[in-house]
């Protein structure tokens, strides 16, 4: 952590500050990348890089270090995370203090942004953190642009996020490696993959990787369902099967399947294994389940996530030098475009169930189990 001493800047000099919110996920680094290098080569500004999200700001003295043109030239791009850390947790609008109590901590936040005196900051987020981040810039009367980011590509009007793409790789090379050993085993195979809310992870690795059955929490489904599909392969004369299962998936008999964490929020994990057991006793087949957690999130970022979060960077970049605030980029249609951050974080992005994926996939034979 380092907090550096400021350089006075030249009068017209701008100063950006940039944060990373939430889950990290590959593609971070990426984006600091680009907006550094757009930032300092374009228009000659500072770029102070916060710590640990609005964390950061929370902290005194505040944890801050000035981001320069050699993170442009050293390996960032590539790297999974992010270089300046993240959290997911400590809303300052409700923070848990260590004697139990719930404080708003927001007037902390501001008057951390109020003493690094930037004149616009960039926060990489999803949903979640957009809300927080963007009370916080209406409250403290301070100029923000978004870029989303999540492995869970539930963020409304942008048809993709930093991070989704390299999740969907990771889940997909996993079934690729579940497939022999479910083929020399005669088993079937169940992947727990994340996604929070949203079965986009699930249904696009699903197809990619062929999965036999994608369940997401978006289609209700019934175990027996599934089952009888695992059945018909059998009688088709497949000896294994793939079914690929987002983590908010139901339990058969009703209800979310939770982890929980000493002194953190529960977080969603174990539906696969549920699923595992009642497939095996209605089945009589052999399964194994996979949780693949967190390698979803870690993985050095894919090209696609890599493109989209300098693309990304820049043009948020751009947007500041424009004082066009409140925003968030989104991609649309083969290109970059920015949207109102209030539009942005209305509406969840869930799976459509009458979309190009979920057709193709009742169109391979894919079984959601529920018909
Ligand atoms: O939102 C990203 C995500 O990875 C979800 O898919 C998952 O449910 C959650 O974060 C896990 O959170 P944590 O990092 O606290 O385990």
């Amino acid at each position: 952590m380092s907090n550096q001493a400021r350089e006075t800047p030249l009068p017209s000099q701008k100063t950006l500050g940039i944060l990373t919110s939430g889950g990290d996920c590959g593609g971070l680094n990426a984006v600091i990348r680009a907006v550094v290098a757009r930032a300092i080569q374009g228009y000659g500004w500072r770029v102070y890089g916060i710590h640990h999200g609005t964390m950061g700001l929370l902290r005194r003295p505040l944890e801050f270090e000035q981001l320069d043109l050699r993170i442009s030239t050293v390996n960032i791009l590539r790297l999974g995370g992010t270089i300046l850390g993240t959290t997911n947790k400590g809303n300052p609008f409700a923070f848990p203090m260590p004697d139990g109590r719930v404080v708003d901590r927001s007037a902390e936040v501001i008057d951390g942004i109020r003493q690094l005196d930037i004149d616009g900051l960039i926060g990489i987020g999803g949903d979640g953190s957009f809300k927080i981040i963007r009370r916080l810039a209406q409250q403290g009367g301070f100029s923000l642009v978004g870029i989303p980011k999540t492995i869970d590509n539930d963020i409304g009007a942008t048809e993709t996020s930093v991070g989704y793409d390299t999740a969907v790789m990771v889940a997909t090379e996993a079934l690729d490696r579940l497939q022999p050993t479910a083929a020399s085993h005669d088993r079937v195979m169940i992947l727990e993959v994340m996604g929070r809310d949203a079965g986009h992870i699930a249904l696009a690795a699903g197809i990619a990787g062929g999965a036999d059955v994608i369940l997401v929490p978006e289609i209700p489904y019934r175990i027996e369902m599934v089952a009888a599909h695992i059945d018909q392969l059998r009688r088709h004369g497949r000896n294994f099967a793939l079914v690929i299962v987002a983590e908010a998936v139901s339990a058969p008999a009703g209800g979310s399947v939770w982890q929980h964490h000493k002194g953190g929020s529960p977080t969603y994990g174990g539906i696969g294994h549920v699923l595992g057991e009642g497939l095996a006793e209605l089945t009589g087949a052999e399964t194994r389940v996979t949780v693949l957690g967190h390698l979803q999130r870690g993985a050095p970022p894919t090209w696609n996530d890599r493109l989209i979060a300098s693309a990304f960077g820049v043009h948020a970049v751009d947007l500041i030098a424009k004082g066009c605030f409140d925003r968030m980029v989104a991609w649309q249609n083969r290109r970059v475009v920015d949207i109102p951050l209030a539009v942005a974080i209305e509406r969840p992005q869930r799976v459509d169930l009458d979309g190009a994926l979920v057709r193709a996939a009742r169109g391979l034979g894919i079984s959601f189990g529920d018909r």
